[in-house]
């Protein structure tokens, strides 16, 4: 249907107050259902990060009123602060930790990791669920690119010095929170870095690119323990992530906007099932290296497969985060 000389947004803003019902309706048709299956993790430990909003504090949220022990791995300790008394308050689930993480920092995840490992007998769920997205140029504190620094190299490194703990587990699970716009991306492995060129939509869709290959590299290593590990692509979810793009600095535009993102893009709570199922269904427990959204496994590209890209990335990754030395 073509509306001439009218904006669809506009159209839309007058058309929900009438069709209100409707209107919620479809967006949780579009969002979509719900995880309601009751499994729980009592006695299970979980290591979330990014906990302190959007799907984060979601999934840590649901984790918590299934009975797990949570800790929220965050940078800025007052909103993860914030974010545990919320969380305490709604699950009736006091097991919730703050731990700090600044995954811009080498240092700091080796801290965290220390303490996890110094005192913590197994952890059972790893939701490597931080990222930033389309920033502005910056370095890491070891020099990375930001995106590629805290989406992937980051978790990287976290990953691999958790792995002990995970294999401590009677069932370990990595869950990578990565997006569909590794689909149309590639590792440039001449300027990994971004250093000689920068786009920030490039070098987003190329740090979620290298988790998903990062997932088939450690699936593959970890065949025959009873660790697994998958990606889930949260679907668009209206949060923190998006304070970088152009619709999130224009008030105009998100002001005008703001009903048609509403219906079209997932609230922070829809964006966290497909996580949480990952975290607590039996009926994943066996699947490792696949990519998910809404519940189902969905076929990786051909970028996403390619292993001697993967094996790569993971050489150069130990490398570049001081892991193997
Ligand atoms: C990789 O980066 C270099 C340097 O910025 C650039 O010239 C080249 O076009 C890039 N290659 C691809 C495939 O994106
Ligand atoms: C994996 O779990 C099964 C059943 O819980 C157990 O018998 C087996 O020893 C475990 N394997 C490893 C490598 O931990």
């Amino acid at each position: 249907m073509k509306i001439p000389n009218i904006p669809t947004s506009l159209f839309i803003a007058s058309a929900i107050p009438a069709g209100f019902g409707a209107a919620i309706l479809l967006k949780d048709y579009i969002g979509g259902a719900k995880y309601t299956e009751e499994h729980d993790i009592i006695g299970k430990t979980v290591v979330i990060t990014g906990a302190s909003g959007g799907i984060g504090k979601e999934t840590a949220l649901e984790l918590a009123k299934r009975g797990g022990k949570l800790l929220l791995a965050c940078r800025d300790m007052n909103k993860c602060e914030r974010a545990r008394n919320e969380i305490i308050t709604d699950s009736f689930n006091k097991k919730v930790k703050c731990c700090e993480l600044d995954l811009a920092s080498c240092e700091s995840i080796r801290n965290f990791a220390d303490k996890v490992n110094k005192e913590e007998k197994h952890v059972d769920i790893l939701i490597n669920n931080a990222g930033v997205m389309s920033c502005p140029k910056q370095l890491t504190k070891e020099g990375f690119e930001w995106q590629l620094g805290v989406n992937y190299l980051g978790h990287f490194l976290l990953t691999n010095l958790l792995l002990d703990k995970l294999k401590q587990s009677s069932q370990g699970r990595v869950i990578n929170v990565v997006s569909p716009l590794y689909k149309k991306s590639n590792i440039n492995f001449t300027d990994l870095n971004s250093m000689e060129y920068y786009d920030p939509k490039e070098a987003y869709g190329q740090s979620k690119l290298a988790l998903v290959l990062f997932t088939l590299e450690l699936s593959r290593l970890l065949e025959g323990t009873n660790v697994t590990v998958n990606c889930v692509n949260p679907g668009v979810v209206k949060s923190e992530i998006g304070r970088h793009l152009p619709l999130g600095q224009s008030t105009l535009s998100s002001g005008f906007l703001s009903p048609l993102t509403w219906l079209l893009m997932k609230t922070p709570l829809q964006g966290a099932q497909t996580s949480i199922y990952l975290a607590v269904s039996p009926e994943v427990e066996k699947v490792s290296g696949k990519y998910f959204a809404k519940y189902k496994q969905e076929p990786i590209t051909e970028n996403g497969l390619d292993e001697e890209t993967a094996r790569r990335m993971w050489l150069i990754s130990e490398k570049w985060t001081r892991l193997a030395s």
